[in-house]
C-alpha cells in the first residue's frame, strides 16, 4: 500500500515532533495531527511558530516549513482517520491513578478510546501504529476491537515505539539510532510493514530500520527504558558511596565509561532522573513481570525506581542538614524546574519532589527556569496533593531571571543542566546572598573550585 495520508491520535510531546518531521521528510504525504485538547491544536496552530506547546530546540523551524503544506493540526478527529490509511495512535499512557494495577500500571483507556473510534469511523482498511508506549501484547487487545465492528474492514496493527528524548527531539528524529517496526508474520503483515518502511525510509538508511515481530517491538521499549534509567540509578547509588569514601563520582563514571563495553553514555550522577517515562515504564514492566509471577524479575527492576526515590530524598536532606537542620523561613532558590534542560517538560522532574520536601520544611522557595512559568510549576506541587493550592502558592515563587531568584536566598539547588547556568555571574549572585552562601548543584554542572574561592560553600552529587 502507497501511503499518501496519515493520521496521528495525540498531538503530544511525540506525536507533535514526530509528526513534523514526517511532513518535512515526505512532502507527498499528507500528515494530520489530531487531538481532543482544542487548546493544545490552537497552539500548535497559533500563527507564531514560535509560540507552538512544545519548546525543542528545532522545532518551530521545521513547523513553520511544513505546516498548511502537508502538516495540519485539527481536532477533526473522525475526518482524520477516515482519510487516512496510515493512523498513528499517540496518546498518554500514564501509570493508573484507580482500581486494580494502581500506582504500577499502565493506563490504556486512551489507546481503547482511540481503537474504539478507529474502528467505528474506518470504511476502508487501514494500518494502525502504535507510537505510545505499551505494555507488551496490548496489540493483541487494539485488534480484538478492530476485528468486532462487522464492517469487513481489515487492519494491521504494528507497533513502532518513539525513541526520541525530549530536549534533543529533532535531532533524534532526524538521526534515530534505529527505527523498530514489528508486525505480524503473515504476509497482510508484511505489506503493512514495509508500508511504514517506506515512510521513513525517505530520510533514514534501510539498515537502522529494524523489523520484529509485535511483541518483541512492543517489549523491545519497555526494556531500553528500563536499560537507561538503570544505568541512572546505578551511577546514583555509587555517588553516594563516593560521598561517605573520598571517591568522585565524576571520576568513576569517567574511568568506567572508558571501558568500550560499558560506554560512557548515561553516566551523569544527578538528583534522580524524571520526565514521563522512565518511572512510568519500569512501574508497568514490574506489573507485568508480577502479572506473570515473575516476582524477581520484577523485584529486580523495582530497584531502580526504589534508588530514584532515594536519590532525590537524599538531596533534600542533605540541604536541610547542611542548613544547620532547619530551612524554616529560609529562602532555597532553585535554578531550573524542568526534568532536564532543553524542555518546558516538567513531568516527574525531581525539582517538584525536592521542593515539597523542603515546603514540609517550612523552606520558601523562589524558582527560575527559562521555559517553565509559575502557574505550572504551582499545578505540578498541588497535583502531589501534599497541602492546599493556597499553601502552595504562599510557598513558591518564581522570578524572570536567576539573579533576582537568589537575591537574599541562603542556599541554591540547581535542580535542571540549562547550560546559561554555567555562564552567570557567580561574584554578583554570592554577594547578594545570606552568608554562608550554600550551592547544592544537583546535576554537578558548576565548577567547584570557581564558587569556593568566590566564598561559596559548593556541595555536588558524589564528591
Ligand atoms: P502527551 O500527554 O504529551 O500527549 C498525548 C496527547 O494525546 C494529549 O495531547 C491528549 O490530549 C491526547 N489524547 C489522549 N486521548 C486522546 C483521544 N482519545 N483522542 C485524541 N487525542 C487524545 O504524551 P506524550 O509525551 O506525547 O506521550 C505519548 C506516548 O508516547 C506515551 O505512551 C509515552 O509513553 C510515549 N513516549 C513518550 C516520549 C516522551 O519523551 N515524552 C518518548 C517516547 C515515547
Ligand atoms: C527517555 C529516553 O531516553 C528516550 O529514549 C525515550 O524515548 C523517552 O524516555 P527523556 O525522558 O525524554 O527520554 O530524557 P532522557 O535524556 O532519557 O533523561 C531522562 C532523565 O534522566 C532526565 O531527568 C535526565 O536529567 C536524567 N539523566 C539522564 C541523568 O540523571 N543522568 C544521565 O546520565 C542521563
Amino acid at each position: 500500500m502507497k501511503i499518501t495520508k496519515i493520521c496521528c491520535i495525540g498531538a503530544g510531546y511525540v506525536g507533535g515532533p514526530t509528526m513534523a518531521v514526517i511532513a518535512q521528510k515526505c512532502p507527498h504525504i499528507q500528515v494530520t495531527v489530531v487531538d481532543l485538547n482544542e487548546q493544545r491544536i490552537a497552539d500548535w496552530n497559533d500563527p507564531n511558530p514560535e509560540n507552538i506547546p512544545i519548546y525543542e530546540p528545532g522545532l518551530s523551524e521545521i513547523v513553520a516549513e511544513a505546516r498548511g503544506r502537508n502538516l495540519f493540526f485539527s481536532t477533526e478527529v473522525d475526518k482524520a482517520i477516515d482519510e487516512a490509511q496510515m493512523i498513528f495512535i499517540s496518546v498518554n499512557t500514564p501509570t493508573k491513578t484507580y482500581g486494580k494495577g494502581k500506582g504500577m500500571a499502565a493506563d490504556l483507556k486512551y489507546i481503547e478510546l482511540c481503537a474504539r473510534q478507529i474502528a467505528r469511523v474506518a470504511k476502508q482498511n487501514k494500518i494502525v501504529v502504535e507510537k505510545s508506549t505499551l505494555p507488551v501484547r496490548t496489540a493483541e487487545a487494539i485488534k480484538s476491537i478492530l476485528d468486532n465492528t462487522g464492517n469487513g474492514v481489515q487492519f494491521q496493527i504494528l507497533s513502532n515505539p518513539e525513541f526520541l528524548a525530549e530536549g534533543t527531539a529533532v535531532t533524534d528524529l532526524l538521526n534515530p539510532d534505529r527505527i523498530l517496526i514489528g508486525g505480524d508474520t503473515t504476509e497482510e503483515g508484511e505489506e503493512a510493514i514495509n508500508a511504514l518502511v517506506d515512510v521513513y525510509s525517505n530520510w533514514v538508511s534501510r539498515d537502522k530500520i529494524l523489523t520484529t515481530n509485535v511483541w518483541s517491538s512492543e517489549l523491545s521499549k519497555l526494556t531500553a527504558n528500563a536499560f537507561l534509567a538503570q544505568r541512572i540509578s546505578s551511577i546514583n547509588a555509587m555517588s553516594e558511596l563516593c560521598e561517605k569514601t573520598g571517591a568522585d563520582v565524576n571520576e568513576v563514571a569517567r574511568a568506567i565509561g572508558m571501558d568500550s563495553r560499558i560506554g560512557p553514555k548515561f553516566l551523569k550522577a544527578s538528583v534522580g532522573f524524571g520526565g514521563s517515562c522512565f518511572q512510568k515504564d519500569i512501574l508497568n514492566l514490574v506489573y507485568i513481570a508480577k502479572s506473570y509471577g515473575l516476582n524477581e524479575v520484577a523485584d529486580y527492576w523495582e530497584q531502580v525506581i526504589i534508588m530514584n526515590d532515594h536519590q532525590k530524598r537524599r538531596f533534600s536532606n542533605k540541604i536541610v542538614q547542611t542548613l544547620y537542620n532547619t530551612v524554616a523561613d529560609k529562602k532555597i532558590a532553585f535554578l531550573g524546574w524542568a526534568f532536564k534542560k532543553d524542555t518546558n517538560d516538567t513531568r516527574e522532574s525531581a525539582a517538584i519532589y525536592v521542593a515539597d520536601d523542603l515546603i514540609n520544611e517550612q523552606a520558601k522557595i523562589s524558582v527560575f527556569d527559562p521555559k517553565v512559568s509559575k502557574s505550572k510549576m504551582l499545578n505540578d506541587l498541588d497535583y502531589l496533593e501534599t497541602r492546599t493550592s493556597q499553601e502552595n502558592i504562599k510557598a513558591l515563587n518564581s522570578f524572570e531571571n536567576a539573579y533576582e531568584a537568589c537575591k537574599g536566598a541562603h542556599a541554591i539547588a540547581i535542580l535542571t543542566e540549562w547550560d546559561e547556568f554555567k555562564t552567570y555571574d557567580w561574584k554578583k549572585i554570592y554577594d547578594s546572598m545570606h552568608k554562608p552562601a550554600f550551592v547544592f548543584d544537583g546535576r554537578n554542572i558548576l565548577n567547584a573550585k570557581e564558587l569556593e574561592s568566590i566564598g561559596f560553600v559548593y556541595n555536588g552529587i558524589g564528591s
